[in-house]
């Protein structure tokens, strides 16, 4: 199965995806997190990387794809997997399908932006595997330390009210398109994000038509 998962900053895609991940015995790739590490490996590429996604802008479609294709090579890919953020705009998507890769599903996880304010501003990061954990809605066993490695939970630099508002810009202009462009290939799937982790998590293997 090939799933992407849909939906603004916070919606709760990382959570979700790695939720269905463990469920569905395929891995996720958020690509979020695949230049959350190019950053960290402090390459010259990833210093690029770095000033456009902490000031809240899309990396090129080039960038992303050819990371992307990197990862999709490797071995634990060959039975599906589950894309957290991307595609990210129609061009984006065109390419998805001109490099032969046919989705499922497109999964959006539907949560209204004032929601995504509390969201946002709770979240801590793991920056070993990138578990993503909420101080409130989500919190870890240890305060401040992972659940799944023990690394010690973060707060992410694009996660401030104003990049957080610029995030969310580019997201209505640019990515919601998205949402009419998957729908036309009937590929669309909605999931209310609003519920806690466990029954969002529910529903969307209910909608998904998946029994575990
Ligand atoms: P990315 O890391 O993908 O960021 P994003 O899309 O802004 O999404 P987030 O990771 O912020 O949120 P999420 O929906 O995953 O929510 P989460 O599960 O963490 O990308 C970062 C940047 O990289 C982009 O801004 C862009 O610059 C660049 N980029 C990435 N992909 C690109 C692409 N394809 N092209 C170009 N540029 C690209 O949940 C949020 C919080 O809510 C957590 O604390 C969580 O615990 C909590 N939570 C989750 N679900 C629930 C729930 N059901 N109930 C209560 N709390 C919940």
């Amino acid at each position: 199965m090939i799933l992407t998962l849909l939906g603004a900053p916070g919606a709760g895609k990382g959570t979700m995806a790695r939720q269905l991940a463990k469920k569905l015995q395929i891995p996720t790739i958020s690509t979020g997190a695949l230049l959350r590490d190019e950053i960290g490996s402090g390459s010259m590429l990833g210093k690029e990387i770095d000033a456009l996604i902490s000031n809240g802008n899309f990396v090129s479609d080039e960038t992303i794809i050819s990371l992307l294709l990197k990862r999709l090579e490797e071995a634990d890919c060959q039975k599906g997997y589950i894309l957290d953020g991307f595609p990210r705009n129609e061009s984006q998507a065109d390419q998805l399908s001109q490099l032969g890769i046919l989705l499922d599903k497109a999964l959006l996880l539907s949560i209204p932006d004032a929601e995504i304010i509390a969201r946002l501003a709770g979240r801590r990061e793991c920056p070993n595997c990138r578990a993503t954990y909420h101080i409130q809605y989500n919190p870890t066993k240890l305060d401040g330390v992972c659940d799944e490695c023990g690394g010690a939970l973060q707060i992410r630099a694009d996660d401030t009210p104003e990049i957080i508002k610029k995030r969310l810009e580019i997201y209505h202009k640019q990515t919601e398109p998205l949402i009419q462009y998957f729908r036309q290939k009937g590929l669309l799937a909605v999931v209310q994000s609003e519920q806690g982790v466990d029954d969002t998590v529910a529903s969307a293997l209910k909608t998904l038509g998946v029994t575990l």
